[in-house]
This record gives structure tokens, sequence and C-alpha cells, in this order.
């Protein structure tokens, strides 16, 4: 059973929890896509892990760790991270598989993903500054690219960064008006990034379809959000990457039928960090309310997150695009105190009722969120161990949200921890 687990919004709906939950069923888990913009948070007992470029399976040491193809790795973050959990007594050694082909980013990703933001003044994206877009467009680009194999031949390497630092250089001073950076301190790095990430570099293509072969269980971990998708998302306001399920295929190497299940990951309201369209924001007390009770700061940044009502349209166009089977909704708990919840069910574009969300932003500026209210609760949720257990409003909410979307809730949370998920039959 090879299952794919993605987020429906903006990024930040719980995947790292389920995943970690899936994980126990599991023999390998994957890394499509993106790279250290991504935040995936565990809690385990009174430990919490927040993991950036590490798939959020590998706090198990049973699990084979793979950071595939189309992920763009940050070196500095991955070492960081993996020394951080053998600090925590976890060891990486032995089970974390690193494409070759993975591109990487490298210090002056990062320079031009702040000079550019900068100078965009009112226009900026509201990336995360992690280089993740500039890592991506010299992917594009081919001729100023690094990739995991580089690091098997430093002198070469070497020869590389002195290439693209010229040019790189030249171009933030055109730019910007920047000072150069130096290149002996970009290589001097990278030799200490080749020493520990040059013997876990491999054909993860290969690894998976023999693992697959073989019978083990593959769980797929899509990063960010659908509606981030480079393809799909709300361009430009969007990550660079295919973080939607779409990306699986091509970010690692598997085709989208050997995976047998997508489970979509959405909080039971919406958020949303960085620039861009957000039909159900909460502008107001209510969205400070969700934000400060479910901690809604960014994993990566710290950034206070967008909060608003849950998007049902949205969801419902990142289930169809990636082919999800069933849901896991997220952070319910959260919602307990207010009085009155409003659904999203539609949006009304130019006079009209419509429940195809527009991906392009043109046309999403003028959607009007059509709502349904329905009553909340004042129960606390967070010790409810079976569907039955939840305050009837809360189970209306639930229902309600499955026949909006068209796919029935798999999960539910109602806490951090592991064990505050209720399973709920299909
Ligand atoms: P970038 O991926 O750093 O280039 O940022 C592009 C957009 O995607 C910005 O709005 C970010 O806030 C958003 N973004 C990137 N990664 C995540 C994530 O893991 N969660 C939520 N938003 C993200």
């Amino acid at each position: 059973m090879n299952t794919c687990v993605v987020g429906l919004q903006w990024g930040d709906e719980g995947k790292g929890k389920v995943v970690d939950i899936l994980a126990e069923d599991s023999d390998v888990v994957v890394r499509y896509g993106g790279g250290s913009n991504a935040g995936h948070t565990v809690v385990i007992g009174d430990s919490r892990f927040a993991l950036h470029l590490l798939p959020s399976g590998a706090i198990r040491e049973s699990m084979l760790c793979v950071i595939a193809n189309a992920v763009v790795v940050d070196p500095d973050v991955l070492i960081q991270e993996i020394d951080g959990l053998a600090q925590r007594g976890i060891s990486l050694a032995d089970r974390l598989f690193i494409s070759e082909n993975a591109h990487v980013v490298l210090d002056y990703h990062k320079r031009e993903d702040q000079l550019r933001e900068e100078s965009l003044g009112k226009r900026k994206i509201g990336t995360t500054i992690r280089g993740i877009g500039p890592c991506y467009a010299d992917k594009v680009g081919r001729s100023y690219a690094v990739r995991m194999s580089d690091f098997r031949d430093v002198a070469a390497l070497a020869e590389k960064l002195r290439t693209i630092l010229a040019y790189k250089n030249k171009l933030f001073a055109a730019l910007y008006g920047a000072e150069p950076m130096d290149v002996n301190a970009v290589i001097e790095n990278c030799k200490l990034y080749a020493q520990r990430l040059a013997p876990c570099t491999t054909d993860t293509t290969e690894l998976l379809h023999t693992a697959i072969g073989a019978g083990r269980s593959i769980l797929f971990e899509g990063a960010q959000g659908s509606l981030l998708d480079l393809d799909h998302g709300t361009f430009p306001y969007v990550t660079s990457s295919n973080s939607s399920s779409l990306g699986l295929p091509s970010g690692c190497g598997v085709p989208a039928k050997m995976v047998h299940k997508y489970i979509g990951v959405a909080k039971a309201y919406t958020t949303r960090v960085g620039a861009g369209p957000f039909p159900t924001e909460l502008d107001n007390e209510i969205g400070q309310y969700i934000r400060e009770k479910g901690h809604e700061y960014g994993t990566t940044t710290g950034r206070p997150r967008r909060c608003g009502w849950f998007d049902g349209v949205a969801a419902a166009y990142s289930i169809r695009i990636g082919s999800v089977d069933s849901v896991a909704l997220m952070h319910l708990d959260t919602l307990t105190g207010l009085k009155q919840l409003n659904l999203c069910r539609a949006y009304e574009i130019d006079g009209q009722e419509r429940t195809f969300f527009p991906a392009n932003i043109d046309r999403l500026a003028k959607a009007r969120p059509v709502y349904e209210a329905l009553p909340g609760w004042d129960e606390d949720l967070s010790e409810a161990t079976s569907f039955e257990a939840l305050p009837a409003t809360a189970r209306t909410y639930v229902r309600r949200i499955e026949q909006i979307i068209g796919k029935p809730v798999e999960m539910i949370g109602v806490g951090p921890r592991r064990n505050q998920t209720i399973m709920k039959s299909l």
C-alpha cells in the first residue's frame, strides 16, 4: 500500500502529524518536493519536533527516509536536522537517502531571495527567504545549477562555483547595488557538506522502484499546500514547485498509478502566510481568536498566519486536481468557543454562483464567499477519542464539510499530540 499525504490549502495543514501516524504502517517515507521553506511539526509525548527538510516520518527509527529529485536541499539545514535528531537519540545513519539529482540551495540563493523580495516593495510575494525560488530558477536555467551529485567531486564543484559566483555577484551589484559574496566561503562550506552528505547520496528512483518491487509500503509526504502549487495555485503567490500531489510522479520518478491512496490534509478553518488572495480571510477579532488559539505562527519564519473560515471551494479544487480519496481534518479543537461557524460552500463571481475554484488571481479577486452558518460548541474536544464522542454541533460541522467537498473525512485532529487524532470510519 503506497500512500500520499498532501496539503489541500495554503500549507501548514498539519501534514507532519498525519505522516507521523501513517508512518507506523510504512517502510519508507519520501519528500517529493519543496525545500526548507516547509515546516512540519510533530509532538510525541512532551517532545516537539519541527522538521524542514527531513520527512516527518524520520522520527520513527524503523523508517527509511528519502529526499527525492525535486526537493531543493539546503545542506546547512539538513545537517542541523540530522544532528538535532541525533542529540535526541534518533539516528539517521544508514537510513537517509538523498537523490543525486536533487538541487542544492546555497547561501547565494538565500541572498538572491532576500534582495529580490526587498526590491519588490508592495509587490513582494512574502517568501520564506530560504532561497527556494532562486534555486528552482537555477535548476530550470541549467547553466548555474548545483546538484547533490556535485558533492562527489569537490574540486570540480569549486571551479563551477567560481563561475556561478562571478555571475551572481555581477547580477547582485547591477540590480541591487549589493556587496559581492565571498566565493571561498561558499567553497569551504561545500567541502563540509560534501563530507557529511555525499555518503547518503544515491539514485533514489532506483531505490524506490526496488522497494516497491519488494512489496515495501511507501509514504509520500507533500510539502506546502496544493494552492501554493506553481502551476495550479494562486500564481504568482505560490511556491516554486508542484506542491500538490501532481508533483509526486515527476518529483520522485514513481508513477501516480503506483500510489494507492491520496489523503488530503486540511484544517477545520483556513490559513495563509505571505501575500496573495484569500477569499474567506477574517481580518477581525475572530481571525485573531483562531490565530491565538491555534498558535498560527509560522514554523519556519515565525510570521503570524492570516486566518479565515473553511473554504470548501478551494479544498474541493485541491481534492479534484490531487486525486484525493479522503481527508484528515485538523485543528477542530481550535474552533471551540466560537458561537457561530461559517462554511464557504460556493463563490459568487460576477453575479453567478460557482463551485469550481478559479486559481487565476484576477478571477479569484472577484470571488465573494457564499457562507452557510452553523452553530459552534463550547465543549473541550481534546480528550475525545471517537467521532461519536464529539458534541453534536461539531459532528454536524464535519458532516457538512464532507458534503461540500464530496469526500469523506477519515481523521480528525483535536490537539497537537499523536494520540489526539480521531479515526473516523469512512
Ligand atoms: P517560498 O516557497 O519561500 O518561495 O515562498 C512562497 C510562498 O509560499 C510564500 O507565501 C510562503 O509564505 C509560502 N510558503 C512556502 N512554504 C510554506 C509552508 O510550508 N507553509 C506555508 N506557506 C509556505
